[in-house]
């Protein structure tokens, strides 16, 4: 069942403007956020009273005040995209009917919040279906401290709706599908949300160290690119507050951020430098306060900055190959010092790949070139070694280009090699080590 209208005795917090109040009215989710908690209603006496059909007493003042920031919050979520079109057109397609078809229940996951079970939909294969939960610390915690279960559920339960409310105006491979949604508030005085998502699997950081290079750097470039997509999203530039690996899960050996209720389209407010600052355990940032009175790309940044010590600095430079270590100790000193921005990060992530891709890549494959070629890059990035085939530079004898691949990454010096059309009386292939990771332009 779908929740569809606000109850009467005010809601907390009200939106301004018929504008507003319109787009509003198209969506069920707000409504259902609008709907004032119990208690302020006829229906609402203290301790239950006055013939309620289920008695619930008002949540103290201060659960109160949270629940609004919360409503307020979410709904400043809603409209902020209101005028660009996004609708709630991204919602997914299924819904509440398609909860009663499901089968194999079984639990993936679960965090402070939420917990997620997956569930086989006849006709739509496995999906993922998240909820508040009940027994999870963040509701527990609250009802330790407000004595007030209903109102603590419903707290937690805008933080899913906030979750929704992102998941339909993003789009994004790196961001998890959203199929659907269910809002059912007959169970008043609290929600029940139930999110559908595309099912994933946990990410776990310890067999990830083990996969090949390829796959890892694989994994950062998504981050990356979801972080592009954050930093100029039709939001704003979106910060992940809550940024550790278990808010992410694979699908199909992709990367795509889940847990999205801890996020944020506000950038701090300052009034001088100093406000701007970024603090993460043993390194501070202080970054630019604009003549707007916002730090500049202070989200952006405290992203990059996450990624790079949860991701980069475990997934990337292990067993990389030889001649894209430079590059990549560039790229970890650069966001570890947050001297690059989203930016230039992916375009320092796509000059990796392109490297890699293009042949030159150690590992893969070795490139056949012109003595021309080589002549000219030979006179300046070469280095002796012995024994050499010549005298200018480190000019080696191969079968193949995995031996050149296993010569040049015994060579401390070796960056790259380019392999010769010659070969020596063997048969074998010439090939000239080189001291730079790549010169060959496409
Ligand atoms: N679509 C999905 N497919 C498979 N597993 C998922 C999916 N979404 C979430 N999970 C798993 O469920 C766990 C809890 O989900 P989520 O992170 O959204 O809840 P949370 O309560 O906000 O967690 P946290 O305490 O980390 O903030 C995740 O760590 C993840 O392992
Ligand atoms: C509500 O209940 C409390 C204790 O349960 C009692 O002390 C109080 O008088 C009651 N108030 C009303 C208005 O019934
Ligand atoms: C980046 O390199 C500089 C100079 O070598 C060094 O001082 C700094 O600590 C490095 N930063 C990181 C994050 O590795
Ligand atoms: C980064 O790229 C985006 C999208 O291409 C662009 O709009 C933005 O101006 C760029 N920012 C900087 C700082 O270069």
């Amino acid at each position: 069942m779908r929740a569809a209208r606000g109850k009467e005795g005010a809601s907390l917090a009200r939106p301004r403007g018929a504008a507003v109040l319109g787009l509003l009215a198209a969506s069920a989710l707000l409504a259902l956020a609008l709907q004032s908690f119990p208690g302020a209603g006829p229906c609402w006496g203290a301790n239950g009273t006055r013939g309620c059909p289920r008695p619930a007493r008002r949540p103290p003042p201060a659960l109160l005040d949270e629940l609004s920031r919360r409503q307020r919050d979410l709904l400043r979520l809603a409209t902020s995209a209101g005028d660009t079109g996004l609708g709630l057109s991204r919602g997914g397609r299924l819904g509440c009917g398609d909860l009663s078809r499901v089968t194999e229940l079984g639990v993936v996951g679960s965090g402070f919040t939420k917990l997620v079970l997956r569930a086989a939909l006849p006709g739509a294969g496995a999906i993922a279906l998240k909820s508040v939960h009940r027994a999870g610390s963040d509701v527990s915690r609250c009802v330790q401290r407000y004595g007030h279960p209903a109102g603590c559920h419903r707290l937690a339960s805008y933080k899913l709706l906030k979750e929704v409310t992102l998941l339909q105006r993003l789009d994004h491979p790196g961001v998890v599908k959203l199929h659907g949604q269910c809002y059912d508030n007959s169970l008043d005085p609290e929600i029940r949300v139930i999110a559908m998502l595309e099912l994933g699997s946990p990410l776990e950081m310890i067999q990830l160290l083990q996969t090949p290079w390829e796959e890892r750097f694989k994994i950062c470039l998504s981050l990356v690119k979801l972080l592009f997509y954050l930093a100029h999203s039709p939001l704003g530039s979106i910060v992940l507050l809550d940024f550790q690996p278990r808010q992410f899960v694979m699908v199909d050996g992709n990367l795509k951020v889940t847990d999205m209720d801890d996020a944020s389209t506000e950038e701090l407010s300052c009034k001088e430098d100093n406000d701007c600052t970024l603090d993460f355990p043993g390194k501070s940032f202080i970054l630019k306060c604009t003549a707007a009175g916002k730090c500049d790309g202070l989200n952006e940044k405290k992203n990059l900055f996450n990624a790079y010590r949860y991701f980069f600095t475990y997934l990337l430079p292990h067993t990389a190959p030889s001649a894209l270590r430079p590059l990549l100790g560039d790229i970890l000193n650069a966001t570890g010092d947050l001297r690059y921005g989203i930016n230039e990060t992916l375009g320092a992530f796509e000059k990796v790949l392109h490297l890699y891709k293009s042949g030159l890549y150690l590992q893969k494959s070795a490139r056949f070139t012109s003595s021309l070629e080589i002549a000219c890059l030979q006179a300046e990035h070469d280095y002796k070694c012995w024994p050499s085939y010549s005298h200018l530079g480190c000019l080696l004898s191969i079968y193949n280009a995995e031996e050149a691949a296993a010569i040049c990454n015994s060579q401390p010096q070796c960056q790259s090699f380019i392999v010769t059309q010659q070969r020596t009386w063997t048969g074998s292939y010439l090939l000239w080590s080189l001291k730079i990771p790549f010169i060959l332009q496409e």
